[in-house]
């Protein structure tokens, strides 16, 4: 049997060769030789992500704000509670955008065209809870398939948007229980 070592060596890209490389490109930051992704195909994405998170957030502040009637203090505490998530995860995906040495964009025109969930101001309550559903269903459809596309090619983007999508779900979840209440 072989030693473990030799196998290792085999493996790994040789560490003063890995650390030269390290060197000579420092200015490109966290996006190293061995990135795989299609930096600028992953930058569109994850802008496209970072516009459905902000629209999210302000749909569920204006539902938060808007919330009346028999269920709305649970209701509106929910939607707050939401907004509070999609705002973390909007950061999250601005912060990874500039570790890949893009712009993160907030620019307000356009921000609704460039989202994947639609801002609807919802009549009632139940059709606030209704729409939230809707927008939550187009996030984990549209988050399921960013990270199939991104394969193995860029793990720690991968990862992070895998964890956004299991938040995505549970809000789902939360919604679909709200409007299962009597
Ligand atoms: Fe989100
Ligand atoms: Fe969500």
């Amino acid at each position: 049997m072989k030693a473990p070592e030799a196998k290792a060596g085999a493996f790994l890209t040789d560490v003063k060769e890995l650390r030269r490389q390290a060197r000579i490109h420092m200015e490109r930051g966290a996006v190293t030789e061995g990135y795989q992704g299609d930096r600028k195909t992953v930058l569109a994405l994850l802008n496209t992500s970072l516009a459905t998170e902000l629209v999210c957030v302000l749909r569920y502040r204006r539902h938060h704000f808007m919330a009346t009637g028999i269920h709305a203090q649970a209701v509106a505490a929910e939607f707050l509670a939401h907004a509070v998530e999609e705002q973390a995860h909007a950061d999250r995906i601005a912060h990874r955008i500039t570790q890949l040495g893009g712009e993160p964009d907030f620019n307000p025109e356009g921000l609704a065209s460039r989202s994947h969930s639609e801002y609807v101001e919802g009549g009632s309550l139940e059709e606030m809870i209704r729409e939230d559903l809707v927008a939550e269903r187009v996030a984990i459809e549209s988050y399921g398939e960013i990270i199939r596309y991104l394969g193995d090619n860029d793990p720690t983007t991968r990862r992070m948007l895998v964890e956004i999508l299991a938040v995505e779900e549970e809000h789902a979840e939360d919604l679909q229980a709200l409007l299962q209440k009597p």
